[in-house]
């Protein structure tokens, strides 16, 4: 999740084919994409009205969800249908995520963060995919990496903002990637691996209804999350980015 501000954005057109796997997830995934934006929990996160203890809560959800990813990237590395999305040192999350969340709950953190509900849900589909049919791992993948490369600057900016994080990025290691110079640059190297994937059209049909599916699971634990922070008692802050006048999706 990342980037501009919360009316739908129009994302950028591509220009390969329409048959190329990336251009498929891009149309396929447009609807769906839109709904995420809409959510309260992201409206809510862009505005700057986050709650620290919400933020970790999150954190603590992403953790869980790369952790499953990562050990199924790990495993499916070899895998014809994955290996040239293989990208650890630039991509993984996991470890930045456990850093965080030493930062956030201290040395013993391990002991005081549990999967909820909604994450273990999309953490088993993960594991489903991984062990069954490794090929809709491209799916998840792309849902989440491509998306944390869009704009987690601007999200950066605004949790950093509003939770009175160090600008020494304590907290925010999540939205680093120290191992990738331009976002942009790199999203065009990932999309032109999935399109040499050789993938038959059934396949790919498949891989946009599971890059739905991930939408999905990534809404439920934003709704989660949201009931959650009804439950929470803290001072709102109103620390947001500016509404408008925002710019593009890409980081650095
Ligand atoms: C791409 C905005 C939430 C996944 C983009 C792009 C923008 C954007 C502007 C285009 C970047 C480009 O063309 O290079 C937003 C905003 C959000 C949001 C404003 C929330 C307020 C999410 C969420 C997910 C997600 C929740 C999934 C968990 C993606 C993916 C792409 C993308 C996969 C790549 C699309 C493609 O080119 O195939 N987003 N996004 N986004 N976003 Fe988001």
């Amino acid at each position: 999740m990342h980037t501009q501000m919360n009316k739908p954005v129009a994302r950028k057109e591509h220009t390969g084919s329409p048959h190329d796997l990336s251009e498929m997830l891009a149309a396929g995934t447009k609807e769906v994409h839109e709904k995420a934006e809409n959510t309260q929990f992201v409206k809510d996160f862009l505005r700057g009205r986050i709650r620290k203890e919400l933020f970790k809560l999150g954190a603590v959800a992403l953790y869980y969800t790369y952790s499953a990813m990562e050990d199924e990237i790990e495993r499916n590395k070899d895998h014809p249908h994955f290996a040239p999305l293989y990208f650890p040192a630039e991509l993984n999350r996991h470890e930045n995520l456990a850093r965080d969340l030493e930062y956030f709950y201290g040395p013993d953190w391990e002991t005081q963060v549990k999967c909820s509900q909604a994450t273990q849900r999309y953490v088993d589909r993960i594991h489903e995919v991984g062990q069954e049919d490794p090929v809709l791992l491209v799916a998840h993948a792309y849902t989440r990496y491509m998306g944390d490369l869009s704009g987690g600057q601007v999200l950066k900016k605004v949790a950093q903002r509003a939770l009175k994080l160090p600008s020494t990025g304590e907290g925010l290691e999540f939205y680093q990637f120290d191992a990738i110079h331009s976002a942009k640059a790199f999203k065009q190297l990932y999309r032109s691996r999935m399109n040499e994937l050789e993938l038959d059209v059934e396949t790919k049909k498949k891989l946009v209804a599971e890059a739905v599916k991930a939408f999905q699971f990534n809404m439920e634990v934003f709704d989660e999350l949201e009931e959650m922070g009804k439950s929470i008692q803290e001072d709102v802050l109103d620390a947001g980015m500016p509404v408008h006048g925002a710019t593009g999706g890409d980081i650095s």
